[in-house]
């Protein structure tokens, strides 16, 4: 920043104050990394060091005293800012086996290998690799004889346990050593179902962070995944509740507690609003009852939206509040009182106790979830725990009523996070960990996907896929199904209820063949999610006649290439098979959120918004790939190309007799192009995290995949003629027949 910008940012921040305020020096730079100011170089300002991946800074920030000298968090004297590598942390110890190598700690990319005694089995990893974060990946190692009530807890590396017993009853704890902080539980006890009480002890790095990859599994790991295979004799324990349970019964209390504090600067306020709204927006898309209470807090909290509120269960409204919250609220009071805002959110529950009746299924129905946004770095009030015991009393937490209550603490962006403060605040159930810290508002949404469990949505909401990268193709993309007519050529299809399958018509082009024999797989080809179905009833679309056109010199005409199969059996929902949304019907209309006497005609505007509109289909292998599909006067560039077929088009004079206005286009620039056996799936794109079925995959110029290989695709090489483009059938334009035939099964809007 150059001296006349700090100057005027100085004069805006503290009008009247500019002269006589000292500003911190300027000679703060960090060597191989860069540095954010809070409120330039005034008196206030906070100073975040960053530094690339692989090195973290040192000292992390500074704080710009009003006598005008920076202060670390230890010191006054002002010492030079590095960029350090990082380092993982080496074993203290290990039990019944060898590890190699020996160094007091470890470069990003080394090492560390585990073996056992005779007599003893290695669960966990046997390599573990040294990640860019200053955590070891994989699962601690441990050489167990399996011959006690419990298993062998190990001792996580850099941590020192006492207690060696491993029966019923018996304790064992931990602590970090060096400078390292514990995360996780520093005391476990083995229950009487075999398993250890708590968390596993985690020694951390203190400025270590997670990547959403090691909070994904550390949400959804079953017990008996972690306790590994290898004690057979161990009863297997299903799969204790630790995630944010979306349902249809009962209701949801989302209490989001947004830190305000001194220690956040503004910038990282509002990444931990932006993730707020990502929160938020996504809990509201699966159109449970949910109810949103956020509160800002610094030394005092400030109430924004209490689920008391009616509007706490409008969306709108919700976002609205969260848009318009205000930093500065919090500038007389900039201290850090956890056990004040989550006091709130207790006060908050027992009025809403008292309001339905402390023994009523409307009271005792409610889960509640807290997320608190923070760097954990609480400074007045005392410890936060104490106002959770009274949260957890109020709500009768106990080990029947532990799905109702989960308690996440969450640092997000470059803060410099207080572990020790994060660790408390997470609720600390069997197996689990609740506390995390990520770098960006794009890992916190990531990692938020995982909190959530839908295995409970089994009605047919449509267009509902699992919007995480780790997820699987099919859960991505639930509505994708396989069609195995007799002949050799596949198709795709869409799910667009329970019962009904969305294809294309060409997939069907000999009628005669015995139907008996087609097959519709649902679920996860590649799995036990697979499965087959039989068709009852397949509806192929009359107008649909590929030579109809032959006399005009189109040797292949696709208008009215659609059909729908009733499937034999009904489809059961899970988050491997669930229905799209297909628009100008009721159920699209309230995943649009759009109100109630909405038209097609709106969707359609919605929809296909834009000249260009961001669109997907899914590949052979499952892939999601991206296209853009074209309107007004794009349209009609991006169809014109057709003229350039001569050998299937020989003599055209109007390229509209080949692409009516039934045809959405796609396929330019760097669009993916579908293969031939994609034909028939959908052509969709997201709104509100939701999906909707704007057309289906018909017919094209250029086919990618030459080979049978699934996962080879070919880019048309350039200056090909014809240039590659691809049609789908536009939904929005054969409304009249879907109406027609699935009178009954959908629900639609006027046109
Ligand atoms: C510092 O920040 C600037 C602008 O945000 C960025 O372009 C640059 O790559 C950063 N440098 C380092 C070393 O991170
Ligand atoms: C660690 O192991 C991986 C996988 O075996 C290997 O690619 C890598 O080179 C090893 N790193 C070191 C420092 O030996
Ligand atoms: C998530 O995906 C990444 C690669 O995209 C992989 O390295 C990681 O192991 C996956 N994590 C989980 C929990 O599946
Ligand atoms: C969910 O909310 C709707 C509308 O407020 C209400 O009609 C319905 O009964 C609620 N369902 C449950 C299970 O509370
Ligand atoms: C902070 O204190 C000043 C001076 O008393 C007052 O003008 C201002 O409104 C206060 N700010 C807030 C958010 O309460
Ligand atoms: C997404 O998939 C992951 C991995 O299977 C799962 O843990 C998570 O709960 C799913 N989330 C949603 C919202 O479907
Ligand atoms: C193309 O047009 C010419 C003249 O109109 C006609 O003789 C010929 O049969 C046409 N070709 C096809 C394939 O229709």
């Amino acid at each position: 920043m150059d001296p006349l910008m700090a100057l005027l940012c100085l004069l805006s921040l503290y009008p009247g104050l500019a002269a006589a305020a000292p500003s911190c020096p300027q000679n703060v730079k960090i060597s191989g990394g860069n540095f954010t100011l809070s409120h330039g170089w005034a008196p206030g300002s906070v100073l975040i060091y960053s530094c690339p991946p692989g090195h973290y800074p040192s000292p992390v920030s500074r704080l710009c005293l009003s006598n005008g000298q920076w202060q670390t968090l230890r010191s006054t004297r002002l010492t030079k800012a590095v960029c350090k590598p990082v380092r993982c942390p080496a074993p203290v110890s290990f039990e019944n086996g060898m590890y190699t190598p020996r160094l007091g700690s470890h470069p990003v990319g080394g090492n560390l290998s585990f073996e056992c005694d005779d007599g003893f089995t290695l669960r966990g990893s046997s390599v573990r690799r040294c990640r860019p974060n200053g955590m070891w990946d994989g699962e601690t190692a441990v050489c167990d004889n399996g011959a006690s009530h419990c298993s062998n807890p190990g001792i996580s590396v850099g941590s020192v346990r006492t207690g060696s017993r491993f029966g019923l009853g018996d304790k064992v704890s931990y602590r970090c050593s060096s400078n390292l902080v514990l995360t996780g539980s520093a005391e476990r006890e083995c229950q009487s179902n075999g398993v250890w009480s708590g968390t596993e002890p985690i020694c951390r790095q203190p400025y270590s962070y997670d990547f959403p990859e090691d909070v994904a599994p550390a949400l959804g790991t079953s017990l008996s995944h972690l306790l590994g295979a290898t004690n057979p004799t161990q009863k297997k324990n299903e799969n204790v509740g630790r995630k944010i349970q979306i349902q249809r019964s009962g209701h949801l209390n989302l209490y989001l507690l947004l830190d305000a504090s001194q220690s956040v600067a503004e910038d990282d306020f509002r990444v931990f609003k932006e993730s707020a709204i990502l929160m938020v927006d996504r809990i509201f898309s699966f159109e449970i009852n949910v109810s949103v209470a956020i509160i800002t807090f610094a030394s005092k909290p400030k109430i924004i939206m209490s689920v008391l509120y009616d509007s706490s269960r409008d969306v709108t409204e919700v976002i609205d509040r969260l848009d318009n919250i205000n930093y500065k609220d919090h500038e007389n009071g900039t201290g850090t009182n956890t056990y004040e805002a989550l006091n709130s959110v207790y006060i908050m529950m027992n009025n809403q106790m008292q309001r339905l009746g402390m023994k009523t299924a409307a009271w005792l129905e409610i889960r509640h979830a807290i997320i608190l946004l923070t760097d954990g770095k609480s400074n007045m009030g005392g410890s936060p725990k104490p106002a959770i015991d009274s949260i957890k009393e109020i709500l009768n937490i106990n080990q029947k009523r532990n799905d109702y209550l989960d308690i996440y603490a969450i640092g997000v962006g470059k803060l410099e996070v207080d572990w020790r403060e994060l660790n408390e605040l997470g609720s600390k159930k069997d197996g689990e960990r609740h506390a995390f810290i990520l770098q960006d508002t794009k890992a916190l949404y990531e990692v938020f996907e995982h909190m959530l469990d839908v295995s409970q949505l089994i009605d047919t909401i449509c267009g509902v896929g699992n919007m995480s990268a780790n997820a699987s193709a099919q859960e991505r993309t639930p509505w994708h199904v396989t069609i195995k007519p007799k002949s050799h050529e596949t198709c795709r299809g869409a799910l667009i209820s329970d019962q009904w399958v969305l294809t294309a018509a060409h997939c069907f082009r000999h009628a005669d063949e015995d139907r008996s024999l087609w097959r519709v797989n649902v679920g996860d080809p590649n799995s036990q999610w697979g499965k087959d179905f039989q068709i009852e009833k397949a509806v192929i679309s009359s107008g649909f006649n590929v030579f109809a056109k032959k006399q005009q010199g189109i040797l292949e005409f696709y208008g009215d290439d659609i059909a729908l199969l009733k499937l034999a059996q009904k489809v059961k929902m899970s988050t491997h098979a669930r229905p799209i949304c297909l628009p100008c019907t009721v159920g699209a209309n309230l995943a649009l959120r759009r109100p109630p006497g909405s038209t097609c005609r709106e969707h359609e505007n919605e929809l296909l918004d834009k000249l260009s509109v961001p669109a997907h289909f899914v590949a052979l292998n499952g892939d999601k790939l991206n296209i853009n599909l074209k309107t007004g006067t794009e349209w009609t560039s991006c169809i014109k190309v057709v003229s350039q077929d001569k050998k299937t088009f020989p003599n055209l004079t109007d390229v509209k007799e080949v692409v009516t206005d039934q045809f959405l286009c796609s396929g330019t620039k760097e669009d993916d192009n579908p293969c031939k056996g994609e034909s028939g799936g959908a052509v969709f794109l997201e709104r509100r995290f939701r999906f909707f079925q704007v057309g289906l995959v018909s017919w094209g110029l250029y086919n990618p995949c030459g080979s049978s290989d699934k996962n080879s695709r070919k880019r048309a090489p350039r200056g090909k003629v014809p240039e590659p483009r691809d049609f789908h059938i536009n939904l929005f334009r054969l409304q009249p027949w879907l109406r027609q035939h699935l009178e009954g099964v959908l629900n639609f809007l006027p046109l």
